[in-house]
């Protein structure tokens, strides 16, 4: 059994070795983008999530790299449209595919890499695939009616929080779930356990959307590597602006109202007087709260599979280290 340090060395020189053949293919303006947006590394959370799956079972976890990457590989593309979709310049400290190689290079590196990902996962032939390939295809359906509700959420002022957790169940956990369960798959787990793992990344990956908008407003940059408060200035219904709009006073409510609906405005002053808002309002605490509940959900539910205590280290450790992250 290997420690997640040593699985994620696997993982970034299975990268290395990628990215240097798509340097080298043609057509270079298709791939290129392809690999600047793998080489700036970012936390390779979901191919790791799927190696620790398939080590809570069996130890020959190179098996399960080509599926790890294909997850990766997807994820990645999944950005490549989302910071199209965010008008987001910036992502891991560095400018955003469509910002160094316009839109229509990131409209078609992303496509090209979603459909590179179904090329990793055939990879991994075995009994097992058509159950991973099948899962994938559902995820990866679920996540872009995620984005869809994401966007769709951005005109309405009336989201609810459980509307909000459902968009961010579909557009970020099931791919973390996703992740989990395809390393339980590959690894023959019993379907039970495979199931259970689904959850508990269905929770941690909840939590983790939910850090993420915390971070959007109250992280730092140069850790977090995106720019702070493009939630703030594309009104997108974060859980925190969906609790502030709910336990807001009239006189709250009616400047957020406000500042949702400015044209025209500074970007800094408007995160400011935002930021202010969910200040006073407490909504850091509460997001804090919940994000606490949803982790010792994860955490149970590993608690229960049905496999050696000391298997389940790893994976706990890394879910422990995800509550406090700061990028
Ligand atoms: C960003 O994912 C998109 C979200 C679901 C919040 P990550 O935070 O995992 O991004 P990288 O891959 O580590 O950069
Ligand atoms: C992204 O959500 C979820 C995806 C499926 C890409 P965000 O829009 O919050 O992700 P970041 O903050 O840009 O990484
Ligand atoms: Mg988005
Ligand atoms: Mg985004
Ligand atoms: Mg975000």
């Amino acid at each position: 059994m290997k420690e997640a340090a040593l699985l994620q060395d696997s993982i970034e020189e299975a990268f290395r070795e990628y990215i240097e053949t798509w340097n080298h293919t043609a057509p270079h303006n298709l791939y290129r983008p392809v690999s600047y947006a793998l080489a700036a590394g970012g936390k390779r959370l979901r191919p790791l999530l799927v190696l620790l799956g398939y080590q809570l079972f069996r130890d020959d976890v190179e098996k399960a790299l080509p599926a790890a990457a294909a997850i990766e590989i997807f994820h990645n593309f999944t950005l490549l449209h989302d910071d199209i979709m965010d008008k987001a310049d910036l992502r891991r400290g560095e400018p955003t595919v469509h910002q160094k190689f316009g839109e229509n290079s990131a409209i078609l590196s992303g496509d090209v890499m979603a459909f590179l990902s179904y090329r990793f996962l055939l990879k991994t032939l075995s009994e097992h695939t058509p159950k991973v390939v099948q899962l994938f295809s559902d995820t990866a359906v679920e996540v872009c009616e995620g984005q869809q509700y994401d966007m769709d959420f951005e005109t309405r002022t009336d989201v609810s929080a459980p509307e909000y957790m459902e968009m961010i169940r579909l557009k970020t956990a099931v791919l973390l779930g996703c992740s989990l369960q395809t390393g339980a798959l590959l690894a023959g787990a019993p379907e039970v356990s495979a199931t259970r793992l689904y959850e508990a990344g269905i929770s941690l990956g909840l939590a983790f959307q939910l850090r993420d908008d915390l971070l959007d407003t109250f992280g730092e940059e140069a850790t977090f590597g995106k720019k702070i408060g493009g939630d703030i200035t594309s009104n997108k219904k974060t859980f925190l602006l969906i609790r502030a709009l709910e336990k807001a006073n009239p006189a709250q409510r009616a400047s957020l109202l406000d500042w949702m609906n400015r044209e025209n405005f500074d970007r800094e002053e408007k995160i400011t007087a935002v930021r202010s808002l969910y200040e006073a309002l407490e909504i850091k605490e509460e997001t804090e709260a919940q994000i606490d509940r949803l982790h010792t959900t994860a955490l149970s539910l590993l608690a229960t599979l049905a496999v050696d205590p000391a298997r389940r280290i790893p994976l706990e450790t890394l879910c422990e280290g995800l509550i406090k992250r700061r990028f």
